[in-house]
């Protein structure tokens, strides 16, 4: 976006500083991925254990890519000096962006666009990493919606090279086209597609996950053959359960949920095994129990 012109982009806005609200898992490989790639980045969480947490996080997969020698240690210095931690919106005035990547609860999104209004310039887009809620219906909380968009990230956000844009009918053609060249700006890939639960990715991913899930529910294969299928077989990754560890059964659950709910698609009813297993607790790498049991969580270690 920097300094990019086109025909149809005569006035691109110029993009320095980006504010990330939310920094759970998403969040923070999103706050990555721009102090990475030179941004100035400003991280917002609702408290200081939160703050805590992303930062650790930051900490943590930074010092993975100096262990890997992918980074030295006054690169990792630098990236995570571009990034300053506070439990205030208002401290996002000078955003040129915002992405907000919160839990995903409609209420809590459209009072977080809401309070943006007071605090940003009218030229700042305003996006979301929903994965499965309305784009449109959380636009609807600001009072310029034409300027806010999604912009849909995959986990782990440093590794995966896609975004997903998500415009909806009143998304203006300029945010469109400077979100688009942001995100090539980044190194990734984006792909455009319209305001639907699960957008391109999810809805065709899901399905399967959700298949495979109900193959363990019905103890028709272990979990390790399940995976070792798709993996050996298919040349995934990783398997579907593995999989679902990585992105949180909570946040599986959700967007099945959701995107069920809209399309009654039997196929992405959720299996009764997953709501069980987020009753419990067991939510995936992150709590260090799901279909696997990991050492600490977050760690890709399987025991
Ligand atoms: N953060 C930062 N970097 C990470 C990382 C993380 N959490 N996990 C892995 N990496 C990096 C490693 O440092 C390594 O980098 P290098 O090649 O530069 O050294 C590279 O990724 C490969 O990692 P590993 O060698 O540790 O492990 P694997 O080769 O097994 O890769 C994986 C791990 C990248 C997670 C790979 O298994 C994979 O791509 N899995 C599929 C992930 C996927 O499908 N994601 C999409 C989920 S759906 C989604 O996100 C949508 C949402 O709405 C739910």
């Amino acid at each position: 976006m920097r300094g990019m012109t086109t025909s149809q982009a005569p006035v691109a806005r110029s993009v320095s500083t980006i504010g990330v609200i939310g920094l759970g898992t998403m969040g923070a490989g999103i706050a990555e991925v721009f102090a990475r790639n030179g941004y100035a980045v400003v991280g917002v969480e609702k408290d200081e254990e939160g703050l805590a947490r992303g930062r650790e996080h930051l900490e943590h997969s930074t010092a993975r890519a100096v262990q890997r020698e992918k980074m030295t240690e006054a690169e990792q210095a630098e990236l995570l000096g571009r990034i300053t931690f506070t439990t205030a919106l208002k401290d996002l005035t000078d955003a040129d962006l915002v992405v907000e990547a919160v839990v995903e609860s409609l209420e809590t999104k459209k009072a977080i666009f809401r309070e943006l209004d007071s605090i940003v310039s009218p030229q700042t887009v305003l996006a979301t990493n929903t994965s499965s809620l309305s784009v449109t219906e959380i636009s609807t909380a600001n009072s310029h919606p034409g300027r806010v968009i999604g912009v849909h990230f995959f986990n782990p956000a440093p590794v995966q090279d896609l975004v997903e844009i998500v415009r909806t009918v009143v998304t203006e053609d300029q945010v469109l086209a400077d979100t688009k060249a942001l995100v090539e700006a980044l190194g990734k890939n984006p792909v455009v597609c319209g305001d639907k639960a699960g957008f391109i990715a999810n809805t065709l991913l899901f399905g399967y996950l959700n298949h495979a899930v109900s193959m363990y529910e019905g103890r028709y294969a272990s979990r390790e053959d399940i995976d070792a299928a798709m993996r050996y077989g298919c040349g995934y990754p990783m398997g579907p359960l593995a999989l679902l560890d990585l992105i949180g059964l909570d946040t599986a659950y959700e967007i099945l949920e959701t995107m069920y709910r809209q399309g009654r698609d039997r196929l992405h009813a959720p299996a009764p095994i997953l709501k069980q297993m987020v009753t419990a607790g067991w939510l995936g790498r992150k709590t260090g129990r799901g279909f696997y049991t990991y050492e600490a969580p977050d760690s890709p270690v399987v025991v």
